[in-house]
């Protein structure tokens, strides 16, 4: 099958590399020169696990390749992907400028039927606005040539995204017609194996679909870190009632990990967006605005508890911070609670030491060289004469470091952790002060 996919960030990317991986033969067109340029020379622009394997084979078996010719796109896919980037305006809502435009470069370059495939997260109508942009050019050129838009939204998780695409728990496709229907079904048949997981329905609702499912899982986070809250002024212990809550399968285990806030480049735009939808279409969601304000404060209580430790000031004082990134496996650092963590710390007058495995380019590429911020090369090197330990991140290799370096090398053996890693009890017999998210100290 010839695919085309427009944008060659993290989901385009994902995207072509798998269906490549498949057997299909995939043209991944980005307007950034610079990022085909460097992708031809097999250089990956995210880190994420398993991806760069797959794009260096199916490249050089020559099922996946670059360009920036959006021509070249157009002639080649009869599945044309639409995957750029839908960031916020400045009203919170997705800016469609990029969807658009390639619909316009669509219009204006097709000569035979296309299926147009919506994989940017899009506002509900989105498909409708494509189906229009290209009627339009289309008549400007006029030109009879016939074409179906899909909405076909993607459910990646950052570090996990190559595993998600091969084995997908669901594959929604939002189309009207049965002829293009069955066109998907095929091309997603590589990964409908095992059991039906194929669920078509109308644009609208496939749409909705991916919105309400990070809004829903936004607001499990949410919801727990409310119940951390509350344990902590009531003095019960978020970990029992998690496990307790979870065992109950109507519930489940996942996502109730309460901790610093969600960040990253999905859930706080979209249940944003979501929320300015609603409002668009005259309904008031109070339980979005909800979700949004308490992950606002998550991610500010921990500074509160540090600033409450030391007495009300940080002015003089260093912290060192263990994990940049959003979550683990990952570099992205978009709305990561530790900008707004290290930014409040800054703005007490503190100076922060930081470290993570994988961000620390990225940390560099934002922040730049700064008085306040030291970069440190290791775990070990950022806890080197810092007052206290601030934990932002999960990742693997925090949680069982050297307790007796720790204490030897921070001024006090303090330990602020956002995401409940360690045991308090252990904490409290190995001699630190131990403050976490909603568990009895
Ligand atoms: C999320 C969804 O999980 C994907 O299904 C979706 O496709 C993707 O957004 C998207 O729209 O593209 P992602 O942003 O990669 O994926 O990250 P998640 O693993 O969902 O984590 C989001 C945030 O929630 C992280 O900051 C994480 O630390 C936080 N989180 C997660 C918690 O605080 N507690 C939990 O229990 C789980």
């Amino acid at each position: 099958m010839k695919i085309t996919i427009f944008g060659s960030g993290y989901v385009g990317l994902v995207t072509g590399a798998c269906f490549a991986e498949v057997g299909n033969d995939v043209l991944c067109v980005d307007i950034d020169q610079d990022k085909i340029k460097r992708l031809q020379e097999g250089h990956i622009p995210i880190y994420e696990p398993g991806l760069e394997d797959i794009v260096i084979e199916n490249s050089r078996e020559g099922r996946l390749r670059f360009t920036s010719d959006i021509a070249e796109g157009v002639g080649f896919g009869l599945y044309q992907f639409i995957a750029v980037g839908t960031p916020p305006d400045e009203d919170g809502s997705a800016d469609l400028r990029h969807v658009l435009s390639v619909a316009e470069s669509i219009g204006t370059h097709m000569q035979e039927y296309r299926i147009v495939i919506n994989k940017s997260t899009v506002p509900v109508g989105t498909a409708d606005l494509v189906r229009e942009k290209i009627s339009s050019v289309l008549s400007e050129r006029a030109a009879a040539i016939d074409f179906d838009v899909v909405s076909n939204p993607e459910f990646l998780k950052e570090g996990d995204a190559v595993n998600d695409f091969m084995k997908p728990e669901r594959i929604v496709i939002g189309v009207d017609n049965p002829r293009t229907k069955e066109l998907l079904r095929f091309l997603y048949s590589p990964f409908n194996r095992s059991h039906e997981r194929f669920l078509a329905m109308d644009v609208r609702s496939a749409e909705l679909t991916k919105y309400a499912a990070n809004a829903m899982l936004a607001t499990k986070i949410s919801f727990m870190n409310e119940i951390a809250n509350i344990s902590e002024r009531v003095g019960a212990d978020v970990e029992a009632v998690r496990r307790g809550i979870g065992s109950d399968s109507r519930i489940g285990f996942p996502f109730i990990y309460p901790g610093v806030g969600y960040g990253g480049s999905c859930f706080p735009k979209d249940v944003q967006a979501l929320e300015r939808t609603a409002r668009k279409y005259g309904y008031d969601s109070r339980i979005l605005q909800a979700v949004e304000a308490v992950n606002h404060d998550q991610k500010l209580s921990i500074v509160e508890k540090i600033k409450a430790h030391f007495g009300g000031s940080l002015k003089g004082r260093t912290l060192a911070i263990w994990g940049l990134a959003f979550k683990p496996n990952t570099d992205d650092m978009r709305e990561a609670p530790s900008r707004v963590v290290i930014e409040a710390l800054w703005k007490e007058g503190a100076v922060v030491r930081v470290y993570d495995p994988v961000a620390m380019e990225e940390a560099e590429r934002i922040y730049g060289k700064k008085d306040d911020l030291y970069y440190a090369a290791n775990p070990e090197d950022a806890v080197k004469g810092s007052d206290a330990l601030v934990i932002l991140t999960e990742w693997m290799v925090f949680r069982s470091p050297d307790f007796e370096m720790m204490k030897r090398d921070l001024l006090s053996p303090v330990v602020f952790d956002g995401r409940n890693i360690y045991n308090p009890e252990f904490m409290e017999q190995s001699g630190f002060t131990y403050y976490s998210i909603g568990r009895l100290p």
